[in-house]
């Protein structure tokens, strides 16, 4: 449904630019803290595949920085802080909200199922909007490749090291990402109506203060004026 939104917001390179950029450091924010679930885990097995999975995700933010440096070559722009529709096409994973230590192995593991899941729904339609650049869309295809099988393993881990409760924890990990999405949208709001007053205080407010400010000028005497005796005493402290 937001497919035209999308493919405005991937239209523009500078923008395009941008988003690569960020969507590396995520991916690469997103390894590390696999790496560290790799460190704190018990499981073997786990270990081995978190260490896979943590390669996968810097190898991604590899590819992706990689990309970004290419189309800065060639479109000479300025990097700067306009509109990227950031809270409308976000980063692939959510991994950024990932709390490592102190997790259990089923609670990291559906936590990492829901976000790999996101990110395989997100870079599947980031790639089918991406027509007009088909060297980025062969890059959201690769990792594509990879999110997908990160969204079976980590499922399948999950059955084998809670077989009885892993729905419950799929559910409550999609609880708390809700809240957080929910978080995200209203911080996004937020900024919105904070411009949108802020715009309206600017024309509004500022006219009749500076009205009252020019008004208070003009009374004010222009040169010396006498002060009153008591004021004119010899300094005896500091303040
Ligand atoms: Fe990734
Ligand atoms: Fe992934």
């Amino acid at each position: 449904m937001l497919a035209p939104v999308h493919r405005w917001i991937w239209s523009d390179t500078d923008r395009r630019i941008q988003k690569l950029l960020r969507f590396g450091e995520t991916e690469t924010d997103g390894g590390r803290d696999i790496l560290r679930a790799a460190e704190v885990t018990s499981d073997p097995l786990l270990r081995r595949l978190y260490l896979e999975h943590a390669l996968d995700e810097f190898r991604h933010g590899v590819l992706f920085r990689r990309r970004a440096a290419a189309l800065l070559k060639v479109s000479h722009s300025h990097l700067d802080s306009g509109f990227h529709g950031d809270w409308l096409a976000p980063g692939g994973h959510g991994l950024d909200d990932l709390q490592v230590d102190g997790e259990s192995d089923s609670d990291m593991l559906a936590f990492l199922h829901l976000s790999e899941k996101a990110a395989a729904s997100r870079f599947t339609v980031y790639r089918d909007v991406m027509q007009h650049d088909l060297l980025t869309r062969a890059i959201f295809e690769e990792i594509l490749h990879d999110e997908t099988f990160h969204m079976g393993y980590t499922l399948t881990q999950l059955a084998r090291v809670e077989p009885e409760r892993h729905k419950r924890h799929l559910w409550r990990a999609r609880l708390s990402r809700l809240w957080k999405a929910y978080l995200r949208l209203a911080s996004g709001l937020a900024g919105i109506m904070g411009s949108f007053l802020l715009t309206i205080q600017y024309f509004f407010l500022l006219a009749p203060f500076a009205w009252l400010a020019k008004r208070a000028a003009r009374r004010e005497c222009s040169g010396w004026t006498p002060v009153s005796p008591g004021r004119s005493d010899s300094l005896d402290r500091q303040y």
